[in-house]
């Protein structure tokens, strides 16, 4: 297992000893909200964001993609919310899905690693918090990785989601197994079909999200929720 990894402004970190200003697991933990620090604490993380997350064996990117290559094979445009340095489309990639790739995230390092892959058609500025900014229907799939965390309007946060979806397409995300309990998520989903606005496919969970924690933290789950849009 990995140990408590930490963060320094300066991008400068040769893996000695250093003075941080606070381990990443820590600030995971606090589990902030604010757009503004979000974008700041990514934007520092973001050179090292991949690294980490392979030693801590994240496995939704891989996990998300197997469901749109499944359930859409023929997608051809996939908005991936809350892209950040690009993680899922890689793993759509690796999974064969070929849809023009479209990413939004708060964290322009992030972006900008992202767009240094080479997979996104176009990465875009935003903030989930607010209308996103594409019209009705626009993709055919929707894709939400590890980012409901910091999302608390949960309803708000899926009706977007199911909006830029075509009829017919795919919205696919997850939420951490404590979060979903929480923040009522099984509630929403039936919401959003009472109301018409998805059908869902499946809810898988607990699964395994991070299973061997964030540096030195136990096991985290989450769930997977794919529904079809009305
Ligand atoms: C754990 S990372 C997940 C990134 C990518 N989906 C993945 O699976 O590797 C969470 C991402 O959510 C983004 N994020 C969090 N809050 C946001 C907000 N309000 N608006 C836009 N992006 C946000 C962060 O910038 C970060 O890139």
């Amino acid at each position: 297992m990995s140990q408590p990894r930490t963060l320094e402004c300066d991008g400068m970190w040769d893996g000695g000893p250093m003075v941080p200003e606070e381990p990443i697991a820590d600030w995971l933990d606090q589990g902030t909200s604010d757009p503004r620090q979000v974008a700041e604490r990514y934007d520092d993380w973001a050179q090292r964001y991949d690294d980490d997350l392979a030693a801590w064996s994240y496995r939704a990117p891989a996990s998300v993609a197997e469901v749109v290559a499944t359930r859409l094979p023929d997608a051809a445009s996939v908005l991936d919310v809350g892209c950040g340095t690009g993680l899922v489309g890689r793993a759509l990639r690796e999974r064969g899905v070929t849809a023009r790739l479209l990413g939004l995230d708060i964290s322009t390092a992030s972006l900008d690693v992202a767009r240094a892959g080479g997979l996104y058609e176009s990465l875009e500025e935003a903030d989930l918090q607010q209308r996103l900014p594409l019209e009705d229907g626009r993709v055919d799939a929707v894709v939400c990785v590890g980012v409901m965390t910091y999302l608390p309007e949960v309803e708000a946060v899926w009706r977007e989601l199911a909006r830029v979806a075509r009829p017919g397409g795919l919205v696919v995300l997850t939420q951490r197994e404590d979060l979903w309990h929480e923040r009522g998520c099984q509630d929403v989903v039936d919401r959003l079909r009472d109301d018409g606005v998805w059908t869902p496919l499946e809810v898988t969970g607990p699964a395994p999200y991070l299973p061997q924690g964030y540096g030195g933290t136990p096991a985290v789950g989450c769930y997977y929720l794919t529904a079809l849009v009305s």
